[in-house]
């Protein structure tokens, strides 16, 4: 059994966990793990290396991906399709591994039903993938968050300013909730919640007018004010899944806040320290024994499937349920941010 792996869309803390674990799960088996480069790209390109124990080793608490990443759609031009249907034949691959967030395992869906034998693995910082409970990478992000919140906090409060940190999370605010949550954040903007800018200065008024000269505003870099309904983007180019590129609705709420309440505020946009370094010991987990999972559906014929976590159980659901809809924060979460908000 030949198994080609690779890692697309974003990068993300634990993917290297996952790539070891698969090949000494595969090994165990007698079977081999070829690495794709760059995701899709390397199977369009024919890129492609062996990866054996020594290739793995050391690399559970490094960041990134040993095998590079790129955010390639090969559905966007049919030559592309067939130079990797093309390719998977060259080189002998029986099954693929995919790991990856909704663009990578969309793909990777598409495949399954041309034929390919292709298991998903979930992985974004986001969290947004359906039909599991947590991605991994998430859990990194998330503490990198509140690391960074806790450390405003002390400046803010010594200087009596407004701090708006944004955080990633394009479609869902998951990052800002969890992390605001953990961090004590004066109001929370997602993007399942178009915020009102006046109540957003009325929370830090309301602050002010108790005693307490700092605010701390955690905002996703995908949240969108009530009344428009455009996002606030850096540029208006897209990715080769469409994605606008955000960020940079801090600074927007930073100015406006400034200019109606007076308060001294500044912006802090975290961007991709989310996403790099070591992971959390909880993410070497789960992306352990997300690789582990991987193999066990390949053994048992298994394919079309992503595996997933489901209370502290792994267990497995259809690609096609995984990629159907975006999981948005839980609102009752939310409800529970909000007690804390002002
Ligand atoms: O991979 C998910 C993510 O980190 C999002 O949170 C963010 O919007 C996006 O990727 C950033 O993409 P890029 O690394 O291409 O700038």
């Amino acid at each position: 059994m030949k198994i080609g792996i690779l890692t697309g869309g974003g990068d993300c803390p634990g993917e290297n966990a996952v790539i070891r674990a698969v090949v000494k799960k595969a090994d165990k088996y007698g079977f081999s793990v070829i690495g794709i480069k760059k995701g899709w790209l390397g199977l369009i390109n024919g890129d492609v290396e062996p990866l054996t124990h020594s290739s793995v080793s050391g690399i559970l608490p490094r960041g990134g991906t040993i095998l590079g990443t790129s955010r390639t759609n090969p559905f966007k031009k049919e030559e592309d399709v067939q130079k990797i249907l093309s390719n998977i034949k060259k080189f002998g691959f029986d099954t693929l591994i995919a790991i990856g967030g909704e663009d990578t395992l969309g793909v990777a869906k598409r495949f399954y039903e041309k034929g390919i034998k292709v298991v998903g693995i979930p992985k974004t910082i986001d969290n947004d993938l359906s039909g599991t409970d947590y991605t991994f990478g998430f859990d990194t992000a998330v503490s990198i968050a509140a690391e960074a919140i806790d450390r405003l906090h002390t400046t803010a409060e010594s200087h009596d300013r407004v701090m708006v940190i944004e955080v990633m999370g394009r479609h869902a605010g998951w990052i800002a909730t969890i992390a605001g949550i953990a961090g004590g954040a004066d109001c929370i903007l997602i993007p399942e919640k178009p915020f009102d800018i006046d109540k957003v200065c009325e929370l830090v008024n309301k602050r002010h007018n108790r005693g307490r000269g700092f605010s701390i505003i955690v905002a996703a870099e995908g949240a969108m004010p009530v009344k428009g309904t455009k996002l606030i983007t850096q540029d208006e180019s897209v990715d080769a899944f469409g994605h606008i590129k955000l960020g940079g609705v801090g600074n927007i709420i930073g100015k406006e806040i400034e200019k109606r309440t007076g308060f001294e505020t500044r912006v802090i946009i975290l961007g991709h320290i989310q996403r790099g370094g070591t992971p959390t010991a909880f993410d070497r987990v789960l992306a352990t024994r997300y690789g582990i999972a991987a193999v066990e559906l390949i053994k048992n014929n298994e394919f079309g499937k992503m595996v997933a976590l489901k209370g502290n159980k792994i267990v497995s659901v259809n690609l096609e349920e995984a990629v159907a809809k975006l999981k948005t924060v839980d609102l009752e979460l939310y409800d529970i941010a909000e007690i804390f908000f002002g």
